[in-house]
């Protein structure tokens, strides 16, 4: 029988083409969002989908299309799938790890120095025709070379910025995570683990890069803030709703830290206000692992994954990266 599936967001058409050779293919080219009742919809009649992080599935997506057989979202975090849901009505789940580390990192860096050094405060200040002289502290800010970057979360982007942050700028690495790296991979990255309390108040640069769940939600918030230095930077790449974005704009608004670079948002495609009217934050439409090169792989992984769940390809019924592999045991 030859399978039906959703692409649920515009995507590359040449790598959708790989999914035509085997499948009829529903794709969304205007690129709308769908409301859940949309997507729903659309599901129906459908064996398997890809997915990006703004398309929820939950129980009533799956109850509502029992036919379902895989979910491949085309993102590394997977907090829009109910996995737990998803297992058990025999759903494999997968995601895009390790083709997008990289380029996150060099994301997550960028931002991290962009709030350091005012980046995009100074454009603004130069473009509003503010600039009429030189000054000693003209846009000056805190340094990133010789400093401490504290890492919260410690899964492959986070040594990647730990790689970055020793080998390239000479920082003393600190991270806290819910487990150790082995020391060899510690010494790799030039990182050490701490408390979070020690992570909070040792930071120079902070950067957030734990995945989002009920455990991680506002893992950062006012208390947690106001235990960090007044020179501090925080950087989130994580999730949105890991830092809670009122309790931070109140911070940097008082100057309790200096500045934060912010990827991802709670409730985005929306920005708290407070955040938007603040010179001290440099903000950016989630788009750290948005390079050409490394979006076509991760769509490509996400098709991968997704003939593999459905018994097409070289990797039939090996799928390279499930997050739910019980799924597939269970189907043997
Ligand atoms: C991910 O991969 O989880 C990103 O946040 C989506 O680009």
């Amino acid at each position: 029988m030859r399978h039906s599936v959703l692409v649920a967001r515009a995507a590359f058409p040449d790598l959708v083409d790989r999914l035509r050779a085997h499948f009829d293919v529903e794709t969304n080219d205007d690129d709308r969002v769908f409301t859940p009742d949309e997507l729903s919809r659309r599901l129906q009649g459908k064996q398997g989908a890809i997915t990006t992080g703004s398309e929820r599935i939950d129980a009533a997506v799956l109850d509502a299309n029992p036919q379902l057989r895989a979910v491949c979202n085309m993102a590394v975090g997977y907090n829009n799938f109910d996995v737990a849901a998803c297992t058990a009505r025999g759903v494999l789940c997968t995601n895009t790890p390790d083709v997008l580390t990289e380029t996150t990192a060099d994301f997550g860096f960028a931002l991290m120095m962009a709030a350091a050094r005012r980046l995009t405060e100074s454009e603004h200040f130069l473009r509003a025709g503010r600039w009429t002289k030189w000054s000693y502290d003209l846009l000056a800010g805190q340094d990133v070379h010789g400093s401490t970057l504290a890492i919260l979360g410690m899964g492959r982007i986070g040594k990647a910025i730990a790689r970055r942050g020793h080998h390239g700028f000479g920082m003393q690495v600190i991270y806290h995570n819910r487990s150790h790296l082995p020391a060899e991979e510690e010494a790799a990255v030039g990182a050490r683990w701490v408390d979070k309390t020690t992570l909070l108040r040792d930071a120079d640069h902070l950067v957030i890069v734990v995945p989002y769940s009920a455990e991680s939600h506002h893992l950062i918030g006012a208390a947690e803030l106001a235990s960090m230095k007044p020179t501090a930077t925080l950087t989130n790449i994580a999730r949105g709703g890991v830092v809670d974005d009122a309790a931070l704009a109140e911070a940097l608004a008082a100057r309790r830290i200096a500045a934060a670079g912010l990827d991802v948002f709670e409730g985005e495609p929306t920005v708290h206000p407070d955040l938007l009217a603040l010179d001290n934050v440099v903000l950016t439409p989630h788009i750290a692992s948005a390079s050409i090169a490394t979006r076509r792989a991760m769509f490509g992984l996400a098709v991968d994954n997704l003939l593999a769940a459905l018994g097409c390809g070289p990797n039939a019924g090996r799928p390279p990266t499930p997050i739910n592999p019980e799924v597939l045991a269970a189907a043997r």
